[in-house]
């Protein structure tokens, strides 16, 4: 049995992934260090409570004493706990930049006091935001994990510099650090401040839908499970000092994405508000997974769409109670407040 701490666990992806670790591997016995920010939620979590394989820490991996005690008698870190929404950078900053990079950092140091030497291994969970933003005029552009670094949010810049520091600690140390930057996730118990179930939740509360600018803007849509995989896969098969590249050749438009939405919920293109563009809204994002799949024996096998979209519409549609309680008064003040949708 493997002891692994991960991070952020009653967050989206950290819930989908502990609950695939609990579920599909017999072997692993988790740790969840999470500090129950807005996101946070241990209602993500239902069921997994009772597990003996499972245990929970409310704590900050900012907090050096936090993170030396979580750390105790694990044998592998998987590192999920971050400010992960792109507005909530715009309109105050600082807090990545604690829970991102220092909380990184924090987390870097706590293991390399415990473990010594190389140690065992540490997976950051880095995004392909990290990469800054391609335009729309090449298409057969992608990002490979040899492209520069330029983030161009506060978000993305707080997830880089962590990113760096993971590299640091493993050329300086010789610490078994790994990094995985996957592409935009869609799935079951995603914070409805995130795009997908922002839009399918709206509309199911008669609300409409605001698109941000031209609606041009691309990502590569990956269902959480796939990326989920892929960090299991990177702990199991990846080498010390390696990234890697998690996407599925899933690329959509904004305004695509919307009338898939909409076309599934049976609305509307009425239900679209056009709104102000988001400040240095990144135009596209595409992700080369190649290396993922010759040296990890992994790919997307969960992501395809129409059905992965509609299975996912279908899951917010069947668990209103779960949305509607994390749906608060005070989230939706700070979308009104931000870009006047009521
Ligand atoms: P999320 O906001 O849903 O969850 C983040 C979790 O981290 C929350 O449970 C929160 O309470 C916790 N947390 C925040 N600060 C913490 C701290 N200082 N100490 C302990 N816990 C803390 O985000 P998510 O979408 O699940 O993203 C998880 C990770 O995956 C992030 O590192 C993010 O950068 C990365 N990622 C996300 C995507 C995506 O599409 N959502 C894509 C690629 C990579
Ligand atoms: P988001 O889900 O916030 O993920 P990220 O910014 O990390 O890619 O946004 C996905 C895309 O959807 C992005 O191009 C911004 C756009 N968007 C809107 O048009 N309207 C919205 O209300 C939100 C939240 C996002």
């Amino acid at each position: 049995m493997k002891k692994i701490l991960v991070t952020g666990g009653a967050g989206f992806i950290g819930s989908n992934l502990i609950r695939m670790m609990l579920s599909e591997h017999e072997g692993y016995e988790v740790v969840n260090l999470d500090v129950l920010s807005y996101s946070g939620n241990l209602e993500n979590l239902t069921g997994c409570e009772g597990d003996p394989r499972y245990s929970f820490i409310k704590g900050d991996v900012s907090e050096p004493d936090t993170a030396a005690s979580a750390i105790e008698g694990c044998d592998a870190v998987l590192h999920l706990a971050a400010e992960s929404h792109v507005d909530r950078s715009i309109t105050g900053p600082r807090p990545f930049v604690v829970a991102n990079t220092l909380g990184t950092q924090t987390l870097l140091e706590a293991w390399r006091q415990a473990q010594g030497g190389e140690g065992a291994p540490f997976v950051y969970i880095s995004t392909d935001e990290v990469y800054g933003s391609l335009p729309l005029e090449n298409p057969e552009v992608r990002f490979t994990e040899d492209s520069p670094i330029v983030p161009s949010s506060v978000y993305s810049a707080s997830k880089a510099a962590g990113d760096h520091l993971a590299h640091a600690y493993h050329h300086t140390y010789g610490m078994d650090v790994r990094i995985t930057r996957c592409s935009n996730n869609f799935g079951p118990y995603q914070f409805p401040e995130k795009v997908i179930p922002l839009f399918v939740t709206n509309l199911m509360e008669g609300r409409k839908v605001p698109l941000y600018g031209d609606g041009l803007n691309v990502r590569d849509w990956i269902h959480v499970d796939d990326h989920a995989r892929g960090i299991l896969a990177t702990l199991e098969r990846g080498k010390a000092g390696e990234v890697y590249n998690l996407g599925s050749d899933n690329e959509r438009s904004n305004l695509e994405l919307t009338h898939m939405i909409l076309d599934i919920m049976g609305t509307g293109k009425d239900m679209i508000e056009h709104v102000e563009d988001r400040l240095g809204h990144d135009r596209r994002y595409a992700i080369d997974s190649s290396k993922a799949q010759r040296e990890l024996g992994w790919q997307a096998e969960r992501s395809a769409w129409p059905d992965g979209l509609e299975k996912t519409v279908q899951w917010y549609r069947d668990n209103e109670e779960w949305w509607r309680r994390v749906k608060s008064g005070a989230y939706r003040e700070y979308y009104e407040k931000q870009y006047g949708v009521r």
